[in-house]
Order: structure tokens, then C-alpha cells, then sequence
């Protein structure tokens, strides 16, 4: 059975105070690793270093929310992976599609920041998924593939076991719109097969595959149930305490201890 996972990712909110505050909170709840459901905060780069102090020796992990697809050198404004790495995280957030479509990264990018993560010895949260128009035109699948093969380029098998899938539909991001569980559903067993055809069956059925898009307490269970959702990414909720813990607790009533 997969380990559940549960990201926060506080996009560009809170500040020190609110985010340590957040980040203590959560260190608190969750004292130390948990078998059936791994929690991760991933805050703005200038508070990577004062979280990293308040979730030591908790069972809360760190992520960044992007990174360069560069060793480090002359690349002004720009965040290394091995800089993410010296402060404590584990993880980054790639292909996000803030970051596909504010910022106009293409899959050949998140690819090259993908292989560039995993070769530094990061893991890798990897986002795809479809616009409204893109549902209503029937491209679901077809975009996921697409992304998919774009975003995971030349990334091995061996690699892809550091590799966390989230679909997260861009119309249900931020929206308050949530897709259905049976939506939800049918893209992650799509996915699925897409991993166990590019890959195989046994890599396919031990990668994690998260939903995200306007997860909050109300709908994370019900979410999460489906057989081919293996936890959230989840922004909005993930800002009070009052609203991620719940998720965190949902997961494991999911996955007892
Ligand atoms: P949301 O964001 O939970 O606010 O919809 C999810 C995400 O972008 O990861």
C-alpha cells in the first residue's frame, strides 16, 4: 500500500512570524514520521532556513517551490538545487502550473529542472494537468500525456522512484472548484497507466500520485479514498493551521499507524 502524502504549498503568503507560527504548529502535531502518511511544507525561499529550525527533529519535511535548472554560477535571481538542498530540503515543487502559465515554463524546462533535482539527490513533486477549456474539448487525457512525456524527458526508471506525481487540473486551483472524486479518479488511473506503459507496472504502483486544487478539510477524505489518490497538494488550506491539520488527520485515519 502507498504511503499517503500531504504538501502544503504557501505559494507567496505569510511572513516570518505567521509562518513559523504555522510551521511550529504543524512540528508540534506532528512530532515524527508517520508510517502511512508523510507531511512536507514547502514556504518561500527566504523562510526556508527559520522553517527548516522550527520542524527539525519533527516529522514535517521541507520543500522548495521551484528551482533553477542550473548548476550554480552567474544566473541572477535564480535558486540552485544544492542551495535547497544545503538548507534542509528534500523536496521542490516543479511544473506547477502557476509556473507553466505566469511564467511560461515549457514541459522541456520542467524537464531539464527535473533531471537537474534528481541528479543533486532532491525529490521531485512534478505538477500536470489541464485547463477548463482543455476539459471541455475532451483533451484531458491527451494533455496529461503530453505533459507527462515532456516534463519526465530522459528521467530513468531509477529516478522516478524520487518522483511525486500531482494532477492538479488549472481550473480547480485557487478556484474554490474542486474536481469530483470520480474525476479525480479517472485522471490518476489514467496517469497510472501512462507510468506503467513509459515505465513499468512495479514502478507504476509504487509511485505516488497526489490531487491538488482547492483541497480543504470538507473534500480531502473523500478525496483521498479513491484507490489511485495517494494524498494533496494543497495551497489555499495549507495557510491555517486550522484547515491543513485536518487534512494531515484525514490521511491518517486513511493510513492508521
Ligand atoms: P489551492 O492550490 O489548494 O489553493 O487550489 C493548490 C496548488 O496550487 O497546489
Amino acid at each position: 500500500m502507498r504511503r499517503l502524502f500531504v504538501a502544503g504549498n504557501w505559494k507567496m503568503n505569510l511572513v516570518r512570524e505567521t509562518g513559523l507560527a504555522l510551521a511550529s504548529g504543524l512540528a508540534q502535531a506532528c512530532p515524527k514520521s508517520h508510517p502511512g502518511v508523510q507531511v512536507v511544507v514547502c514556504p518561500p525561499f527566504p523562510y526556508l532556513v527559520p522553517v527548516a529550525g522550527a520542524i527539525a527533529n519533527s516529522g514535517v519535511e521541507l520543500g522548495g517551490q521551484n528551482c533553477s535548472a542550473e548548476k550554480p554560477g552567474a544566473f541572477t535571481g535564480e535558486i540552485a538545487t544544492a542551495m535547497l538542498q544545503d538548507v534542509g530540503c528534500q523536496w521542490v515543487i516543479l511544473g506547477h502550473s502557476e509556473r507553466r502559465t505566469l511564467y511560461g515554463e515549457t514541459d522541456a524546462l520542467v524537464a531539464r529542472k527535473t533531471a537537474t533535482a534528481l541528479a543533486s539527490g532532491l525529490s521531485v513533486i512534478l505538477c500536470v494537468g489541464e485547463t477548463l477549456a482543455e476539459r471541455q474539448a475532451n483533451q484531458t487525457d491527451a494533455v496529461l500525456d503530453r505533459q507527462m512525456a515532456g516534463s519526465l524527458e530522459g528521467i530513468s526508471a531509477s529516478d522516478l522512484s524520487r518522483v511525486v506525481i500531482a494532477y492538479e487540473p488549472v481550473w480547480a486551483i485557487g478556484t474554490g472548484l474542486t474536481a469530483t472524486a470520480e474525476q479525480a479518479e479517472s485522471a490518476h488511473a489514467h496517469l497510472r497507466k501512462w507510468l506503467s506503459v513509459r515505465y513499468n507496472a512495479g514502478l507504476a504502483d509504487s509511485t505516488r500520485i497526489l490531487y491538488g486544487g482547492s483541497v480543504k478539510p470538507q473534500n480531502a477524505k473523500s478525496l483521498m479514498e479513491q484507490p489511485n489518490v495517494d494524498g494533496a497538494l494543497v495551497g489555499g488550506a495549507c495557510l491555517k493551521l486550522d484547515d491543513f491539520l485536518p487534512i494531515v488527520r484525514a490521511a491518517q485515519e486513511l493510513r492508521p499507524a
